[in-house]
Parts: C-alpha cells; sequence; structure tokens
C-alpha cells in the first residue's frame, strides 16, 4: 500500500469530544497523563450542545427526592433491562457530579432561594412511583450547551490535546490483537495520522442518522460503535431507539421534554388532552417510549392532526408568556424557526423521532469494553473504553429516562477516565510502542475511497446523500416506534440491496469537497454497519420491552428475554448476556408490570 500517514504517541487517547469526552480528557489532563482528544468537529459544536432539558440528580431542592427513587425510575424506565450495580453508581454519583459541574462554571438556573432549578420531566416519582419528583437539573433549556462550554474551558486550562477537525476512520491492532492505535484523517487536508496510545478511550456519541427524522447533529454517524465492530467486538442491545415524542413534526427537531415538564399538554383533534387514557397518572409525563406509543396511536386511529391528520399537537398556550420566555427560551427559538408559531400563543405540531440509541459498546460501569469469549464468559478487553452515548453501560435498559443521558455522560466520563488513569499509572508494561501493527484491513479500506476518487468518470445515477436517504427511509420505515416481523424484514433486504451500492458508488467531486465525501463515505459505511446491528437484533427479541415495540409480540416477556442481545458483524451473529439484576448496596428491584 502506497498511503502515507503520520504517527504520533500519547498515553491517552480520547476520540469524540461531547460532554463525556471532555469530562474523561479533563481528569486524565488533571492527572497529569498525555492525553488526546480527536473531534470531527469543533468541541463546542459536538452533540452534547443540544441537549436542552437538563441532568438528574436527586437534589431535592423542589420537593424532597433521594437516589434511591431515582434508581428505581431508572430501572423501571428501562423496562428492567438496565443493569442494577450501574444504574445505583450513576444514581448515587448524581447529586455530587452536578455539584462539580457547577464549580466548573455551568451556569445552572436559580430558584428563588438561590438553589439549583430542578423541573419535573418524564418516569420521575417521588417515594417509588407514589407522586410526581422534580429531578432535572436545568440552565433554561440549553443545559448541554452550558455544560459542553464550561467543560472546554476546563479542558484548556488543563492543557488537553485537541485533534480539531479530525475523523477516526479505524482501531488498529499490534502483532498480539491488542488495540494500539486510530487511524484519523485530518478532514482540512486530507491527511491521515496514525495516533498510538496505551490507552484508548471511544467517547463518539449515537447514531441517530440511521433515521430519516431525527433529533441528531449531522455527524452522529455511530462511527466509534462501527469501528469496534470491524474489530470484531460485539455491540449491545442495538434493538432499542428511543423515539422522542415531541420532534417538530415532518422535521424532527427536538422540542425537549422540559415544555412538557414546565405544564405543556399534548392534543389530538379533538382538542382532547389524551395521554390520561395511556398513563392515567403521569399523563403527559409518562416515560418517553409509553408518551411517543401513545401519540403514533392516536394518530394511526384517526385522530391526528392537519390535513394529513398525521400529527399532535404540543400545547403551552395556557401558560404564563414571561414563564416560557425564561424557562424555554430555546425551545420558543425553534417553535419560531421550524414550524414559523409562537409557542406562547399558537400549539406546536409534533410527532415522535428518533433520538437516542439504548445500545452500543457493552462496557462495565468503569467503561471498560466487555465481549465474551468462546467458552461465552464475559471478558474485558485490555486498553479499550467506551462512554456515553457509544457505550452501553447499560443503564438506560430499553428505555432512556430524560434527563438521564447526561448525567450518564459526566458520571462515566470520569469514572472511566479515573479506573484508566490507575490503569497506566500502575501497569508500566502498556507500553507497547515497538509492536508491528496490523495495517492491512484499514489500508485497504481507504486506498477503495481513494480510488474511487481518482475514478474520475463519475457513472453514478445514486449519490452518497441519495443512498444515505434511502437507508434512513427503510430503517425508520420498518424499525420505527412500532415493529413487526414483515416491517423489520423488508428492512433487511431493502439492507442487502443497498449496501452493495456504497461499494460500487465513485465519489463526485476531486477537488475541493474530496476530503468532505470521503468522510461521508466513511460514515454511510459505519450507518450501513449499525443498521444491520439494529435490525438483526430486532428481529431476534420476539417480545415488546422499553422503545422496542413488536405488534406481533405486544407483551414483555421475562422468561426468555430478560437478558442482552451482543450482536458481532461477521455472519451477523448473536449471543445473549444475563442483565444485572442486583444492585451493589440495597436490595433489587424485581421486574414488574410497568405503569404510569
Ligand atoms: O427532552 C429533552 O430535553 C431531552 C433530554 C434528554 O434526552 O435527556
Amino acid at each position: 500500500m502506497t498511503l502515507s500517514y503520520e504517527t504520533e504517541h500519547f498515553n491517552a487517547l480520547i476520540i469524540g469530544a461531547g460532554g463525556a469526552g471532555l469530562r474523561a480528557a479533563l481528569e486524565l489532563s488533571q492527572q497529569g497523563l498525555h492525553t488526546a482528544v480527536v473531534s470531527k468537529v469543533f468541541p463546542t459544536r459536538s452533540h452534547t450542545v443540544a441537549a436542552q432539558g437538563g441532568i438528574n440528580a436527586a437534589l431535592g431542592n423542589i420537593n424532597p427526592d433521594n437516589w434511591q427513587w431515582h434508581m428505581y425510575d431508572t430501572v423501571k424506565g428501562s423496562d428492567y433491562l438496565g443493569d442494577q450495580d450501574a444504574i445505583e453508581f450513576m444514581c448515587r454519583e448524581a447529586a455530587e457530579i452536578v455539584r462539580e459541574l457547577e464549580h466548573f462554571g455551568v451556569p445552572f438556573s436559580r430558584t428563588e432561594m438561590g438553589k439549583i432549578y430542578q423541573r419535573p420531566f418524564g418516569g420521575q416519582s417521588q417515594n417509588f412511583g407514589q407522586a410526581q419528583a422534580a429531578r432535572t437539573c436545568a440552565a433554561a433549556d440549553r443545559t448541554g450547551h452550558a455544560i459542553l462550554h464550561s467543560l472546554y474551558q476546563q479542558n484548556l486550562k488543563a492543557k488537553t490535546t485537541f485533534f480539531v477537525e479530525h475523523q477516526a476512520l479505524d482501531l488498529i491492532k499490534d502483532d498480539q490483537n491488542q488495540i494500539a492505535g486510530v487511524m484519523v484523517m485530518d478532514i482540512a487536508t486530507g491527511q491521515y495520522k496514525l495516533l498510538r496510545s496505551k490507552a484508548i478511550m471511544l467517547a463518539t456519541g449515537g447514531a441517530g442518522q440511521l433515521f430519516r427524522t431525527n433529533t441528531n447533529a449531522k455527524i452522529n454517524t455511530g462511527d466509534g460503535l462501527a469501528m469496534v465492530l470491524r474489530a470484531g467486538l460485539p455491540l449491545q442491545d442495538m434493538e432499542f431507539w428511543q423515539f422522542h415524542p415531541t420532534g417538530v413534526h415532518g422535521k424532527g427537531m427536538l422540542i425537549s421534554e422540559a415544555a412538557r415538564g414546565e405544564g405543556g399538554v399534548l392534543r389530538n383533534a379533538e382538542g382532547e388532552a389524551f395521554m390520561h387514557r395511556y398513563a392515567p397518572h403521569a399523563k403527559d409525563l409518562a416515560s418517553r417510549d409509553v408518551v411517543a406509543r401513545a401519540i403514533a396511536i392516536e394518530v394511526q386511529e384517526g385522530r391526528g392532526c392537519g390535513p394529513e391528520k398525521d400529527h399532535v399537537l404540543l400545547d403551552l398556550t395556557h401558560l404564563d408568556c414571561h414563564l416560557i420566555k425564561q424557562r424555554l427560551p430555546g425551545i420558543r427559538d425553534i417553535g419560531l424557526t421550524f414550524a414559523g408559531l409562537d409557542l406562547c400563543d399558537s400549539p406546536i405540531p409534533v410527532y415522535p423521532t428518533a433520538h437516542y440509541m439504548m445500545g452500543g459498546i457493552p462496557t462495565n460501569f468503569y467503561g471498560q469494553v466487555k465481549t465474551i469469549k468462546d467458552d461465552q464468559q464475559t471478558t474485558t478487553v485490555p486498553n479499550l473504553y467506551a462512554i456515553g452515548e457509544c457505550a452501553c453501560v447499560s443503564v438506560h435498559g430499553a428505555n432512556r429516562l430524560g434527563g438521564n443521558s447526561l448525567l450518564d455522560i459526566v458520571v462515566f466520563g470520569r469514572a472511566a477516565a479515573r479506573h484508566m488513569a490507575q490503569t497506566l499509572q500502575q501497569d508500566t508494561t502498556l507500553d507497547h510502542f515497538d509492536r508491528p501493527l496490523q495495517l492491512d484491513p484499514i489500508l485497504k479500506r481507504l486506498q477503495r475511497w481513494e480510488n474511487a476518487a481518482k475514478a474520475q468518470e463519475n457513472s453514478n445515477e445514486l449519490t452518497l446523500a441519495e443512498l444515505k436517504r434511502q437507508l434512513q427511509a427503510t430503517m425508520e420505515k420498518g424499525c420505527g416506534v412500532f415493529r413487526t416481523q414483515e416491517s423489520m424484514q423488508q428492512t433487511r433486504q431493502a439492507l442487502d440491496e443497498l449496501a452493495p451500492k456504497l461499494q460500487q458508488l465513485t465519489l463526485t467531486d476531486t477537488s475541493r469537497t474530496f476530503n468532505l465525501e470521503r468522510l461521508e463515505a466513511h460514515e454511510l459505511e459505519n450507518l450501513f454497519a449499525l443498521a444491520y446491528a439494529t435490525v438483526t437484533s430486532a428481529l431476534a427479541r420476539t417480545e415488546s420491552r422499553g422503545a422496542h415495540s413488536r405488534v406481533d409480540y405486544p407483551e414483555r416477556d421475562d422468561a426468555h428475554w430478560l437478558q442482552h442481545t451482543l450482536y458481532f458483524q461477521t455472519h451477523h451473529q448473536l449471543a445473549y448476556a444475563p442483565v444485572n439484576l442486583t444492585p451493589l448496596t440495597i436490595p433489587p428491584f424485581p421486574p414488574k408490570k410497568r405503569e404510569y
């Protein structure tokens, strides 16, 4: 192979500069480790910036709360697929980590008493399901923005090294099959770089771009997850995708759950606030899977709004406009920009939109990546960590609660970095920089796109963008809010037809946009890998649990399916691993019927 690349060496390498990656990087840099962060975009443009409603912690600033209630809600929200050791770890750390964020400079909104403001979010309760809690700590409706900027500034102070606008392409193994580095591309110059590191942490975020309508940034193409698959490691629980109940109808942008937390109500074409029929107690603040299904059913049964009867309305017009401007300024802006409507005096059309991936790279709560050995026993992969949305710890199980994702990224970002730092400091044998590397697979993939670009003659009728649109459309159709064997099989067939087309594509422009096209080609390759992971895992799970809602198998089936799915790319193989139903220090929350 003739492709050239530079090589650099680090102690710790983090791929991704969202909240998880930046929290981890801060810890490692502060502990004096030579740490680099690779980011596809400028760090403060990472998708954490779009997180709106807030971060959960049982601070009890509005009404009484404690971490056990938070834990109970999270286990129940997960439809009992979440690992209870990891959930306890996260909920116990929550209050302290929110105070830490405050000290880092996050400008949380305040109560009249000057305490951190907390709003009610879906699936939250006091006293194990008795009454609505208010647990979501908010900086107006721009909480992710505030957290990301504060963490970036802290990293500048700690002198973390950044590779800005660099695309991670693949994990590189050494001759003893250990993960030894990452190949990246400088998007501006097209130059490849091999970053070798004693330990590597993946924090590449989600892959919402798999679906036509989604709340995700264009960069959310599951790069780290596909890299893991190509390295022969599994992804866990990829059948579980969260559809946020309230995306701007037809467009998908997020209208935060905070809108309902502050008193907004969903209405159908008859003006009925219909959620009482689906969740008699929690109503509009039931968990997301329940609310998304309720909206889809209203539309299916003919009670949708508008000429096509294809959406419902989110109504805040009964609220004080001053309160909307103060607590939901970003949401009001989104309504004005994307629907041309002012929430103060007009309800806004909404429909469920792909939002979050509960599955991901399996890890324990120290972020160590897990796999299974030939004897089916679980083991951890040396030197490799994963955190944030790309990881599956699993604290969200089959359905994540709103406000638990910002919590997940900072809790496990910090925990994984502490574990990695300790490992690096204790184990002096981790310096394998002299070992030869297995570079052929990545060099072949890179050469393929170089050749595609050099084939000047473009006979494509299909473009990368069109192929991506077709992939997103088939995923939305077959693996959306409701699924059946038939719908998913059709998607599987469509994937078999579409995937080879990617390999036949040539790139249309060899000049200025060449690097961007190469970047998009890699992203699309990654999305196809995740589409197969999703549809294969979903077809096999013959039950309904959390966000995986099968019309042909409407009930949860704990006898057969209280287990995690593991998907391997080779031959689309599946394996299963037990759910950890044992918390660290308190009695378990055994599975029971889930009602809101
Ligand atoms: O609705 C929201 O503000 C989203 C929050 C989340 O996904 O945690």
